[in-house]
């Protein structure tokens, strides 16, 4: 039987396939939705259509390599016209939480470096406010307990409580990213001011990046059983 969120999930990443034309760059997103788009990529790559991606973890890498989708890094393209991404949560300012995946540094960057960001997602993620879903934080491994404790201030000063704990793997270890830090995950619950809190984080020396996305996405595709939705602009 078909998952309806997965269906969904295809259902807008299809729709976000009508914005790829030839001889565009691409950033390619990571997570269920993002393979969706890269799958469907794939198809579209084989029957000629000529593209450049670049790829916002090995999971996506790797998936585009099976496809042949030709790949370049932000080394050789530091400008993408287009990224398509996936998302734990956004709200109706197209602010979003990123990063359950735990790809959140390549996709920030990735994101920085295009021209326009396009968030691919189900209705599930739709949130009127922010931190139901819990905030990733990318640290390094150096200090983390201290960095750990910064976090919980900064989470205070800006009106957000609840558990900061180490993300653990399926293993039990810790889970470290392609970057290879590990992550703190916050469970507010609620996250009332998403910019204090986005520069809270980035004042603390040991966060090397968080996975709250603001100012970043251009539009949104959101897609359930009824069909699909566009929050924003998509030009
Ligand atoms: C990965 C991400 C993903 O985009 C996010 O977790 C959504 O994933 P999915 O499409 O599987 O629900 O931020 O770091």
């Amino acid at each position: 039987m078909i998952d309806p969120a997965d269906a969904a999930k295809r259902l807008a990443a299809a729709r976000a396939l009508e914005l790829v034309h030839s001889g565009m760059r691409l950033g390619l997103g990571t997570g269920s939705t993002a393979a969706h788009f890269v799958a469907l990529l794939g198809e579209r790559v084989a029957q000629g259509l000529k593209i450049v991606g670049v790829p916002t973890s090995e999971q996506t890498r790797a998936q585009a390599e099976r496809l042949n989708i030709p790949l370049s890094t932000l080394d050789e393209i530091p400008e993408l016209d287009l990224t398509i991404d996936g998302a734990d949560e956004f709200d109706p300012s197209l602010r979003l939480i990123k990063g359950g995946g735990a790809a959140l540094l390549r996709e920030k960057i990735v994101a920085a470096a295009s021209l326009r960001m396009v968030v691919v997602t189900d209705r599930s993620k739709q949130v009127a406010t922010l931190g139901r879903y819990p905030l990733p934080v990318e640290v390094d491994r150096f200090g983390l307990e201290s960095t750990r404790r910064h976090v919980l201030r900064v989470a205070d000063e800006t009106g957000c409580s609840g558990a900061v704990s180490v993300r653990l793997d399926e293993k039990g270890h810790v889970l470290v990213t392609d970057g290879g830090h590990p992550i703190l995950d916050c469970a507010f619950g609620s996250i009332p001011d998403p910019e204090a809190l986005a520069r809270g984080l980035n004042a603390i020396p040991g966060v090397v990046e968080h996975g709250l996305f603001i100012g970043l996405a251009k539009a949104i595709i959101v897609a359930d059983a009824d069909g699909v939705e566009v929050i924003g602009d998509l030009a």
